[in-house]
């Protein structure tokens, strides 16, 4: 069995269709979907459709999902946020927004644990520093903990019972290509963001875990930037939203 690990499309449709081209292509069988599928961007309701009809798929709630179906209020978003979810609830259809307020904070399995921001926190929690992986710890337990809504790859992991014993945490951003063995430690890992990249690569990102061979390997993979800016133009969305596409910031 092998996974699609993604996160944070924010509705950037050619960016998805990149990537889900790039899973099948490596014969992916199943999905995690670390949520944001909507919100920035200029087709939501392409990207909610999308991962809707994907067989097999763990996907959580974002804090711009929930937003949208109002789980989550809007006084928590920037002025050019608000802007692009106030485009995407018009874009959206009745079965799209319901799917959306259906959608889980948090997933576990016997293969992994999933949320968007943090366990403690799985929507408001931006989760960046040892000390929040750490007090993060006892609030999740079967590994690896995929996360999302920094739109940043990176990984954590400490040894299983490392704490008690004073060890201190490693922190790294994850590298392309780079495969990772994800044994004997407890791991947090965030596949970065399809749809806005915020780590200066405006690639598209996103990984490919394997359970049975206990590896988790990041990609970038190239999409039509240009494209995606065009519809935002064309949609009305914030000048500042469709520019750092092409920064990756
Ligand atoms: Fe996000």
């Amino acid at each position: 069995m092998l996974y699609g690990v993604f996160s944070d499309v924010h509705a950037n449709y050619e960016a998805l269709k990149a990537v889900l081209a790039f899973f099948r292509r490596n014969k992916v069988s199943h999905f995690i979907c670390g949520g944001d599928l909507a919100g920035y961007g200029p087709q939501p309701a392409e990207c909610v459709r999308a991962v809707m009809e994907l067989p097999d798929t763990a996907v959580v709630l974002g804090n711009h999902d929930a937003a949208l179906v109002g789980r989550m209020e809007l006084r928590w978003f920037n002025n050019n946020a608000v802007k692009a979810l106030e485009f995407a609830r018009k874009c959206l259809s009745g079965a799209e927004l319901a799917y959306l307020a259906a959608l889980p904070e948090t997933v576990k399995t016997d293969d992994f644990t999933l949320v968007h921001g943090s366990p403690r926190k799985p929507l408001t929690e931006y989760l960046l520093s040892e000390t929040q992986f750490l007090e993060n710890l006892p609030h999740w337990e079967t590994s690896p903990c995929f996360i999302g809504h920094t739109h940043m790859p990176v990984y954590f992991r400490i040894c299983a019972g490392a704490k008690e014993d004073g060890s201190a945490p490693e922190t790294d951003f994850l590298v392309p290509m780079a495969r990772m063995m994800l044994s004997g430690m407890r791991y947090m890992l965030n596949p970065g963001a399809v749809g806005q990249p915020r780590d200066g690569n405006p690639r598209a990102s996103c990984g490919l875990y394997d359970p049975e061979k206990k590896t988790f390997e990041l990609f970038r993979v190239d999409y039509d930037v240009s494209k995606t800016q065009e519809l935002m133009a064309a949609a009305g969305l914030p000048r500042i939203l469709m520019e750092r596409l092409a920064l990756g910031l």
